[in-house]
């Protein structure tokens, strides 16, 4: 055997690992329904025709090289257009790096700033690669409370009360994954006062920023005055492209402060190249070209998101909090005395239902335990049928209490 690093094989994404499983049983004759990725592309979702035009010709222009390693100025122009005029954040061009997703971002950003030891705060539950990818830098992700009864919003007192001088960064998830919480203004500006006071960096991922069926979405650096706030967003979800692997950072810092931490990110994005060249050239169309799909899509998920929510709490043994945005609700397992963990759970509903969610610890083995997150990405009649075997599933379990 070769010597392997162990961070890499530590490294875990929920997410994808319960797919193998699922695999083996589609190969077996069992029919699945996937209800466990946030891709909208695998149901009736796809992107604008001008974008997949914009794509086309910017290959047939001639499009084809390396691009700069920051992104086309193009694109970094419409970006820094688009969160001004979007989300309220005043950034120049010069504020932002495009990279190959949010997860190139992600991965950048804990390369720049976390040291082996340095704690991260990350929510309760989260987007996995927030965990693994601290980790994989030798950092402690640290998570911090969100009060599933007060509609999974941060529970700011935690968050204080895990501020230790190892403490390198807050991390938000706005709208979350896998909670569909929409942070209130209120909350989200308590966050970034005591990251101030303790000279802690904030990151923002705001991937679903558009994706809203309730409230307003209120950006970090929109409402963050002196505080510096990193910015992470992307193609995959508003745009329907997550193939495409598009997103950006940005660095909202009124006082110069991320100037180190952008120059270390910019030698980053230099040694890995560029991010996609065409991709980079139909971004900038998908920016400036026509929104109508984000209402319409926003519409669809509405519709599903409503249905999803109102069966999930007619099923006896889970309740459901309302998520406000993005594609996933995060149920919890009421049920005592029948499964070992949410995993568990997780695993018997594919094998004896055919129907693949994601265990909670998955999340976050802390605030994610005894919790599902499913998508809702798909029409209602599959969801109808998704739902009707997970209630049955229960329901059967239950009886033999
Ligand atoms: C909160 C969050 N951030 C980032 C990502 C990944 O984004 P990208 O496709 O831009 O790498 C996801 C994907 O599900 C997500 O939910």
């Amino acid at each position: 055997m070769v010597k392997v690093a162990p961070r890499a094989l530590g490294i875990e994404y929920a997410i994808r690992d319960v797919v193998v499983k699922a695999k083996d049983l589609e190969r077996r004759g069992k029919k699945i329904i996937y209800l466990n990725i946030g891709d909208p592309c695998k149901f009736d979702f796809q992107p604008p025709r001008h974008m997949i035009d914009a794509l086309y010709k910017a290959a047939i222009e001639g499009y084809n090289g390396y691009t700069d390693s920051l992104g086309i100025p193009d694109l970094r122009e419409a970006i820094a257009e688009k969160e001004r005029k979007v989300n309220g954040v005043k950034i120049e061009p010069d504020d932002v790096i495009v990279t190959s997703g949010i997860s190139e971002a992600i991965f950048m950003l804990m390369g720049a700033v976390v040291e082996p030891g340095d704690e991260v705060l990350v929510p309760g539950p989260t987007y996995p690669p927030y965990i693994s990818l601290v980790k994989y830098f030798g950092g402690i992700p640290v998570t911090y409370h969100c009060d599933e009864d007060n509609e999974w919003q941060p529970d700011v007192s935690d968050i204080e009360k895990k501020i230790t001088e190892r403490t390198v960064m807050i991390v938000i998830i706005n709208p979350n994954n896998p909670t569909g919480a929409v942070y209130d203004q209120k909350i989200l500006r308590e966050i970034l006062d005591l990251a101030a006071e303790h000279d802690i960096i904030v990151v923002s991922d705001e991937i679903y920023d558009r994706i809203i069926f309730d409230g307003k979405h209120v950006s970090a650096a929109s409402v963050a005055k002196d505080v510096p706030i990193i910015g992470l967003n992307g193609f995959s979800k508003v745009y329907l492209v997550p193939g495409w692997r598009l997103g950006y950072i940005y660095f909202y810092d009124p006082e110069g402060r991320l100037e180190r931490l952008k120059e270390a990110i910019t030698k980053e994005a230099r040694v890995r190249i560029c991010a996609n060249s065409i991709v980079q050239m139909a971004a900038v169309q998908a920016l400036r070209g026509p929104q109508d799909h984000i209402a319409e899509m926003v519409r669809k998920l509405r519709e599903r998101r409503d249905f999803v929510w109102r069966r999930l709490n007619e099923i006896d043994g889970l309740s459901c909090v309302k998520p406000k945005g993005a594609f996933y609700a995060f149920p919890k397992i009421e049920v005592k005395g029948i499964w070992r963990s949410d995993k568990d759970f997780v695993f018997e509903l594919l094998e004896e239902a055919g129907v693949l969610v994601v265990f909670g610890s998955g999340f976050d083995p802390i605030y994610g335990k005894d919790h599902f997150r499913i998508v809702f990405l798909p029409p209602i009649e599959i969801l109808k049928e998704a739902l009707s075997k997970i209630e049955a599933f229960i329901e059967k379990k239950i009886s033999k209490l």
